[in-house]
């Protein structure tokens, strides 16, 4: 399903800034390197989740899916002068890519990566967060709701992507595995009392919650 007119996107683009040169380093070498570059945030959504992160100033940020760096180095971008975000990848090729990013970019003393399974990783940090950005298995993202709301601070945010899923979750049925679980993550969340949430149209389905 396409779910975003392109010629509305590509105004959107024109008349939003451009990505700083990092960004497009890594937009670029991912759309040429990898094969599922389709999953990066790109342009508008991490120009969203930096504007975002500037109006909160979070002091820790944790990100779930690091993938080769885009969405987190757009994260750093409103940190406080003391503030660090812990992003987390299951792959060891996507966490070495991001690495090598991170370890160019001004942000370099402030990312905390971790190579890894998020389910494990999650319960040992001994962090409240600010915000946190859930980009990782569809399939995982109740259990990771679960593992980080105590840690997240009262009117702190999380960020859940793909809430569409390609149009999917919007199917009475959905025909595929991970649909199927963000239909189920969506219904989970817009029945709980304890948190203000909305879906932000964008790229894929933005899930914005806040903690009462
Ligand atoms: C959609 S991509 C993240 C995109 C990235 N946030 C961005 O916007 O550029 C999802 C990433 O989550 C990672 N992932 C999947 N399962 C995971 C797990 N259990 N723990 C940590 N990372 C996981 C995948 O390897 C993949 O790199």
């Amino acid at each position: 399903m396409e779910l975003i007119n392109p010629l509305v996107q590509e105004y959107a683009e024109k008349f939003s800034s451009a990505e700083d040169a990092l960004l497009k380093e890594i937009n670029d070498f991912t759309t040429t390197n990898h094969s599922e570059y389709q999953m990066l945030s790109g342009h508008l959504q991490g120009k969203f989740l930096e504007m975002a992160s500037m109006m909160i100033r979070p002091r820790r940020i944790l990100e779930i899916g690091t993938f080769t760096g885009y969405s987190a180095l757009c994260l750093a971008k409103g940190l406080t002068d003391d503030g660090q975000v812990h992003t987390i990848e299951l792959r060891e090729n996507d966490a070495a890519t991001a690495k090598g990013f991170f370890d160019r970019s001004i942000y370099k003393e402030k990312i905390i990566l971790h190579t890894g399974d998020a389910k494990k990783i999650v319960s040992i940090l001994d962090e409240t967060f600010d915000l946190v950005f859930i980009d990782a298995d569809k399939s995982g993202y109740i259990e990771y709701f679960n593992l980080v709301f105590p840690k997240v601070r009262k009117n702190g945010f999380i960020f859940a992507d793909n809430i569409f899923f390609h149009g999917q979750a919007i199917e009475a049925e959905p025909s595929g595995k991970n649909g199927k679980a963000i239909k189920a993550f969506n219904e989970f969340i817009i029945n709980r009392t304890d948190i203000e949430k909305m879906i932000l149209t964008l790229r894929d389905g933005l899930y914005l919650i806040r903690k009462k």
